[in-house]
């Protein structure tokens, strides 16, 4: 059987994000059980319903990836506590046109981190509604990450054990979904 895909999609925009590093330590957590294909979001243009009639070239590689992987891992951080516009600025274009919502039927993990001691909680909270409303499955259970101490390297390697252990059970739970899911 072939392995099913997850795209992971990095909810910040940042050269040195801290939330792109936990995604890499997450995809190391994944390992191979998994094929990993990481969904760029940055180079997005804001949406603009004005462009749908000739949708930019990146929009269509962007709706493209997410339409091809069986699930999604949504590693961001909190703006205002809600989720970050470039975040919601893709899901936004992932969702239209009418009748060509790419989100519908993926299942999907959530979590993020951030220097502040509820380390993207209320961020999450709003990203986990919104990807409801368009027809994610997102798995149950909650990984709010506070970045002090700074729990990964620039590498993705761990450097707070109990955090490893944390998250290692977050994603065999995710890993777990993905695959009953599939089958
Ligand atoms: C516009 C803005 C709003 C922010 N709001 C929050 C917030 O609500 N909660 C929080 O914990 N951190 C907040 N922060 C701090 C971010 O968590 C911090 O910049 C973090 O490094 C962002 O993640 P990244 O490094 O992956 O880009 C905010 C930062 C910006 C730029």
């Amino acid at each position: 059987m072939t392995r099913p895909t997850v795209g992971i999609i990095v909810g910040s925009n940042r050269r040195e994000s801290l939330n792109r590093r936990l995604a890499l330590a997450l995809a190391k957590l994944i390992g191979d059980r998994l094929a990993v294909t990481w969904i760029r979001i940055d180079d997005l243009p804001m949406y603009n319903g004005d462009l749908e009639g000739a949708r930019p070239d990146v929009v269509g590689r962007f709706t493209a990836e997410v339409a091809k992987v069986d699930a999604l891992l949504v590693v961001t951080p909190e703006h205002n506590r809600s989720l970050p516009a470039v975040l919601k600025n893709a899901i936004d274009w992932g969702s239209k046109p009418a009748g060509h919502n790419v989100w519908q039927g993926k299942v999907a993990a959530i979590t993020g981190t951030s220097p502040g001691a509820i380390g993207t909680a209320v961020g999450q909270q709003h990203l986990r509604q919104v990807l409801g409303i368009l027809g994610v499955l997102v798995m149950g259970g909650e990984a709010y990450l506070s970045f002090k101490p700074e729990p990964v390297d620039h590498e993705g390697n761990f450097l707070v054990d109990s955090t490893r252990d944390f998250l290692g059970r977050y994603i065999d739970q995710f890993v777990a979904l993905v695959l009953r899911f599939a089958d």
